[in-house]
């Protein structure tokens, strides 16, 4: 059976099962309860049940003091809802909160979306997690524990599976490990997470994200945590992308598009291919102006939006002096580089 879990603070409620832990409802509904290990050992999911009955679901090495139990405190790993409760908690608001974790996590499914482009999904021992906000990175490290950076694709609401856009390069080690040798069942050592290209959750305003090429891995995981948050903000997402197969998750996007009222989806598509925007340098920035300009009026009525971009700096800098020419401030505009691909960082500006 549900019951609601409230915070204190007002700023976060969720649906928790009486059968499991308070931890387990609120990562699963996007709510960022501060927390470490995840199962009674480190404290640093104790808080205050203001109101409410709970049960302690497991037994925890951690020692709550007798004056703590009787104030109401408890481990929210180890405890569960019994009825609807308000619980007084500390929530993570800032990256400096997650601390930077060495994992070692095996292949779980290799999809080749494309001859070009493949998703990797990731599967975190049974009694870790990963902890990362949505929008986040890390470094991979291949068989000779070289580093290589991939936005992490999936949403911190289920941390025991991590998944990664690996688009196939020459002269790449990374990418040619997966293309050429990664079989399900293999391990890698990942260390993370980093960036600070991050949504603030307690804001309502609308959000527009504009994805270039595999840059949508960070732009995924941003949408799946809103999503997963439940709060009906409008989101605007743009995907540029070249050649016929670089949508490489339309149809995802058209099915959040059509389930979500929220949801509105923008696919811009080049017919040039991702070298040809490469090699044609000039060119290709002007392509890309002609697509984004024609499209951004979706916008126009959301000017209060926070907007989130991943792409080269110079088709960011292009985006800003769009938006800016429609009236948003700098300040709203969020920038990320895409990870995984050297190459998309040599495409000149037309300015
Ligand atoms: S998260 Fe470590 S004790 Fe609960």
């Amino acid at each position: 059976m549900m019951h609601t879990v409230k915070l204190k603070s007002g700023k976060y409620s969720f649906q928790a099962d009486a059968y499991e832990s308070i931890l387990d409802a609120a990562i699963r509904a996007g709510v960022p309860l501060n927390y470490g290990c995840s199962n009674g050992n480190c404290g640093l999911c104790k808080a205050n049940i203001v109101s409410g009955p709970t049960a302690q679901i497991r037994t925890h090495d951690f020692v709550i003091r007798d004056a703590d139990k009787i104030q109401g405190y408890a481990l929210m790993c180890s405890t569960s809802c019994q009825g609807d409760v308000v619980i007084d908690a500390d929530v993570v608001t800032s990256v400096s909160d997650i601390p930077v974790q060495k994992l070692r996590i095996k292949v779980r499914k290799i999809d080749r979306v494309s001859d070009d482009l493949a998703i990797i999904t990731m599967q975190v021992p049974r009694t870790v997690r990963l902890r990362f906000i949505a929008g986040q990175y890390v470094r991979i490290y291949d068989d000779q524990q070289r580093s290589h950076e991939y936005a992490i694709a999936s949403c911190p609401c289920d941390e025991k599976r991590i998944e990664f856009h690996v688009r196939k390069l020459e002269n790449d080690a990374f990418s040619s490990l997966v293309f050429n040798h990664l079989s399900i069942g293999d391990w890698l050592n990942i260390q993370g997470p980093y960036g600070d290209f991050v949504i603030d959750d307690t804001k309502d305003s609308p959000i527009v994200m504009i994805a270039f090429d595999t840059g949508f891995a960070a732009i995924k995981s941003l949408l799946e945590h809103v999503t997963a948050q439940d709060k009906d903000r409008p989101i605007y997402l743009y995907w540029l992308a070249c050649g016929v197969e670089g949508l490489y998750l339309d149809n995802l996007c058209r099915s959040w598009d059509d389930a979500l009222d929220e949801m509105h989806y923008i696919p811009l598509h080049m017919s040039r291919n991702i070298n040809e925007i490469l090699d044609s340098q000039y060119e290709g920035m002007c392509a890309i102006e002609d697509n984004l300009s024609s499209s951004l009026h979706y916008i126009e009525q959301v000017k209060n939006a926070e907007v989130f971009v991943v792409s080269p700096d110079p088709v960011a800098k292009l985006v800003q002096q769009l938006l800016i020419e429609k009236g948003f401030l700098a300040t709203q505009i969020h920038h990320e580089v895409i990870r995984g691909n050297p190459n998309l960082k040599c495409i000149h500006s037309s300015a």
